[in-house]
């Protein structure tokens, strides 16, 4: 539970599981006065999405978010790697408030718009050839969907591979590739057919450290899979986040991915590389396949794009999309204007104050401050990622590896307490991310880590 005043049930509220009564209007401007969104929610809102904080957020400034109560917290979180350029930024608030005063919408299907056309060329231009031509959506999930629905198309073959531990988003066919959690497939089933997964290198976890070792075993297992459950030419594509997100935050060795690009190059399969979260400078690259030097045939965007605006892509070449086919798939609000005109400013700003340099070095900074703790205090397994993705792995033992997923929960409230927002991850629910702003400062990576150290200090070993 937290702590503040966010625990603050209103009189009207019921506690849950119980019946919920509604609010009347002059009780749901008292609550708005009050701050307390969070029991003006609880009537209608559904209760389906799990909360990370019970808080009620008021505003953000930089690179700190305020909750009702006028606190400010380092935004480390980022709204989940997508607030990238902090909050309130110029540029991009600049950019939405000149496009809403133009044009809100008309949808793509009626002509061309000035901002859309101009992301797109921005974006074509930060992929590395042949990939060129972009279709706008609204969310990574229908990114992946697009993806998938052209692969098929395309190739004309039924079979998709994904990896064990992915998150790929809570559509349908997302969902039938996503295994980070049961929780995510559990009652949907049958889900999209013909989807097969094999194991994802995951270095630390079940291969001791050992890159080489990881690389040999996934290729070995999805050669197996090849083999005996669906032939290379009856595959589509495989999908694959170059480093997993809400799986832990497991980068996938260079040699495995180039070892896959080669796999999918024998057999005439499409190589999707999901980059929702890893996308856009997070990782200390424009994209972080290029730390491997390969090329996808398919790169999913969405998240930081516009900086928290809805906003998803897929970017593959011409040819690709020419044989998908005019109508073969389609959005209403998909590459909205204002959400576009979002996404410009930030392709600029990215550029302009080389954030992508900083991703590397602050990252690094990161990186180094968070190993100098791991070595002090033996509840960190690891520390790992590229660039501003970094995870730290909560364990009980460090020779066993047991994942301590009590000691990661309450840390993660432990961390709002001091004054840091981060998010936990991982298949076992383990890993705490760091998803800083990629404009964040040496002084604020320091500060992030005193929190977090303090955060940690607070806890009683018995918790672990
Ligand atoms: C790697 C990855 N792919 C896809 C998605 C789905 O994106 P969205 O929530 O915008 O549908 C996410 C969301 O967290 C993600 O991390």
């Amino acid at each position: 539970m937290d702590t503040a005043k966010d625990q603050v049930v209103s009189a009207a509220v019921a506690p849950a599981g119980a019946p919920v009564r509604d609010l009347t209007p002059a009780e749901i401007d008292a609550l708005a006065v009050a701050g307390d969104f969070a029991a003006i929610s609880k009537p209608h809102m559904s209760p389906i999405l799990g909360r990370y904080y019970e808080r009620s957020w008021s505003h953000g400034e930089g690179h700190t978010l305020y909750d009702s109560d006028g606190r400010g917290f380092l935004d480390f979180a980022c709204g989940i790697a997508t607030t990238s350029l902090g909050h309130h930024h110029p540029a991009v608030t600049q950019a939405i408030k000149d496009q809403a005063d133009k044009l809100l919408h008309i949808c793509n299907a009626l002509g061309y718009l000035e901002p859309v056309a101009r992301l797109a060329t921005l974006l074509a231009d930060a992929c590395p050839d042949p990939l060129d031509t972009v279709f706008f959506c609204n969310s990574g999930a229908e990114a992946i969907e697009s993806a998938l629905k052209l692969a098929r198309r395309v190739t004309g073959r039924p079979g998709i591979i994904a990896f064990r531990g992915a998150f790929h988003g809570r559509t349908f066919g997302a969902a039938s590739i996503t295994s980070s959690s049961l929780n995510y497939r559990l009652g949907y089933e049958p889900l999209l057919p013909s989807v097969y997964l094999t194991p994802f290198p995951n270095v630390y976890r079940y291969f001791g450290d050992d890159e080489e070792a990881a690389t040999a075993g996934a290729m070995g297992a999805l050669r197996t899979l090849l083999g005996h459950e669906i032939p290379a030419s009856s595959v589509a594509a495989i999908i694959i986040e170059p480093i997993q997100g809400e799986g832990g935050f497991n980068p996938a060795p260079a040699s495995f991915l180039r070892q896959l690009r080669a796999l999918c190059d024998e057999n005439g399969i499409m190589l999707i590389c999901d980059e929702v979260q890893t996308g856009v400078g997070r990782t200390g690259k424009m994209w972080a396949f290029e730390e491997a030097g390969i090329v996808p045939d398919v790169v999913c965007v969405a998240k930081a794009l516009a900086n928290g605006m809805p906003l998803g892509a897929i970017v593959t070449r011409r040819e690709l999309q020419e044989k998908w086919g005019v109508g073969a798939h389609g959005t209403t609000f998909g590459g909205n204007p204002v959400s576009c005109a979002a996404g410009i400013a930030v392709m600029k700003t990215i550029a302009e104050q080389d954030l992508i340099a900083n991703a590397a070095a602050r990252g690094a900074e990161l990186q180094t401050a968070l190993k100098a703790l791991m070595a002090k205090d033996d509840r960190i397994g690891d520390v790992r990622g590229r660039g501003l993705m970094v995870g730290v792995e909560l364990v009980k033992d460090r020779t066993t590896r047991d994942p301590d997923t009590d000691l990661c929960e309450t840390l993660l409230l432990a961390c709002a307490d001091q004054g840091l927002l981060v998010l936990n991850c991982g298949t076992h629910h383990n890993v705490m991310r760091f998803l800083p702003p990629i404009d964040v400062t040496t002084e604020e990576i320091a500060t992030a880590v005193e929190l977090f150290a303090a955060a940690l200090r607070s806890l009683p070993r018995s918790a672990a």
